[in-house]
């Protein structure tokens, strides 16, 4: 493939429309996840706690490998945030969790397993994630905007070495991405927003 057929596939990528047929089209679920995109430009407006609380419970019933929720959340406001790492919420949201895999609480639980590493990791990475995107998909639900971070090389918050050591990480605990939570800027549709990695 050269350049130019290279460009017009992402072009025709970043153009195409989820297709739903029209049979589906008022199934709310479905509308929340194909109409789901990253937000980057948030409203001062404040997510309230009970709110706030259901996305992280949302993060909490999601599958896990045997239900060992191999998972830490961090959860922030915008001032415990400001408290923690000296500097504003990223795109000025309102709320932020940082997503941890963790493979010390599948041990807690059930040690059973003969130890491989790499499995526990995959296992923490796999399950974490699915959780970050229950939060994800659950926040756009009520009404909340949210993008995931992963190292952005401007803030090194998701540095592992400089959050273990913020955060008293226990060994086996690794940060995975942040999700930043708010409303978005009125007149900012989500898929306005511009995208930095
Ligand atoms: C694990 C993960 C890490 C991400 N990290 C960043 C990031 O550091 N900065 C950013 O602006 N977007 C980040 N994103 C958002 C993606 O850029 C975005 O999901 C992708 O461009 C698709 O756009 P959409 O979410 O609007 O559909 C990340 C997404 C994921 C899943």
């Amino acid at each position: 493939m050269g350049p130019l057929d290279f460009i017009r596939s992402i072009r025709r990528i970043l153009a195409g429309k989820p297709r739903v047929p029209p049979s589906l089209a008022d199934n709310q679920l479905l509308d929340v996840i194909m109409k789901r995109r990253s937000v980057r430009r948030f409203s001062d407006r404040k997510i309230p706690d009970d709110v706030f609380s259901t996305i992280l419970e949302a993060g909490r019933v999601a599958p896990s490998t045997v239900n060992l929720q191999t998972w830490t959340f961090f959860s922030f406001t915008a001032e415990t945030w400001q408290d923690t790492f000296g500097r504003p919420v990223p795109f000025k949201g309102n709320r932020a969790v940082i997503v941890m895999g963790d493979t010390h609480r599948g041990k807690m639980v059930l040690d059973v397993f003969p130890y491989s590493p790499l499995v526990e990791y995959t296992v923490a990475v796999t399950n974490a994630s699915l959780a970050a995107m229950n939060m994800n998909l659950a926040a756009e639900a009520l009404g909340v905007s949210s993008v995931m971070l992963s190292e952005t090389g401007r803030s090194g918050f998701l540095d592992a070495g400089y959050l273990k050591e913020t955060l008293d990480l226990p060994d086996g605990v690794f940060p995975l991405m942040t999700i930043i939570f708010g409303y978005p800027r009125r007149g900012v549709p989500a898929h306005a927003s511009q995208a930095s990695t």
